[in-house]
């Protein structure tokens, strides 16, 4: 069975409208039409896969410290929506199952993001893809994706006919191997930063038969020309606006 990747993937939700990876991010994107919302799991220290993006507490919660240092038990009653704005206050951080609830009642497609904290590498990618086993049948509308190479080894171990897609750091150079690193993990996608997304980089994957897939792209200028020079997938915080500025024949 094929991917079937979207034009347009709704970054932590839709976060430009609600606080990012909440239930309510979740929801909103379903509500502007957004096909696919992508999420990022990491663990609790009890290890409680949770959708979030921050290894610390501070920026999206009113919590404190290290995500790792803390159970379920306290990261569940925190306030993840206030921060974003007062009509969110109350919102929570989501256990993974909470996230798989709502994606599937909104029949959303998933990239889900496994973002481990240092050191969880290996254990966060097991969890969630042991959730994702018991809970998500749709292949084709599942993409794993990680920075972490090791996170999809242990996808290609223990989910190897899932779509896997590897994540390359917008902050430093494409390393000159990245064929290779992709061919290692069997990655069916290259994600890479908009920094690092130049024509002859998306020429070069096209060149190697991947779908390219580019984050963060919040600008309609910057998704045409993108979306001009073969991108086949772009994450946006305002996915609605993205999607209505693209050429709608690619
Ligand atoms: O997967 C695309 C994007 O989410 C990667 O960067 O830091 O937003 O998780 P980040
Ligand atoms: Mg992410």
């Amino acid at each position: 069975m094929p991917l079937k990747l979207p034009k347009v993937i709704g970054h932590r939700g839709a976060c430009a409208y609600a606080p990012e990876n909440t239930l309510e991010s979740i929801i909103t994107a379903a509500d502007l039409g957004t096909e696919w919302v992508e999420l990022d799991v990491m663990l609790s220290k009890d290890g409680v896969p949770i959708i979030m993006h921050d290894d610390t507490l501070e920026r999206t919660t009113n919590g404190f410290g290290n995500v790792a240092d803390h159970d379920w038990e306290y990261l569940r009653d925190l306030d993840a929506g206030a921060w974003y704005g007062d009509s969110f206050s109350g919102a929570k951080i989501p256990t993974l199952e909470d996230a798989l609830d709502v994606i599937l009642a909104k029949n959303l497609g998933l990239n889900l993001e496994i973002k481990p904290t240092p050191g969880r590498e290996k254990e966060t990618a097991e969890v969630a893809l042991d959730v994702m086993s018991r809970i998500w049948d749709d292949h084709e509308r599942l993409l794993i994706s990680s920075f972490q190479p090791v996170c999809l080894e242990v996808a290609l171990d223990m989910a190897p006919d899932w779509y896997r897609g590897v994540l390359f750091d917008d902050d430093e150079d494409m390393p000159e191997n990245w064929r290779d690193i992709v061919e290692y993990l069997d990655g069916a996608t290259v994600n890479i930063g908009k920094k690092i997304a130049t024509r002859e980089l998306i020429e070069d994957i096209i060149d190697f038969e991947k779908p390219v897939m580019v984050y963060t792209i919040n600008d309609p200028q910057l998704a045409r020309q993108l979306q001009a020079f073969g991108v086949d997938s772009m994450f946006s915080n305002c996915p609605d606006v993205i999607a209505q500025n693209l050429m709608k024949v690619h």
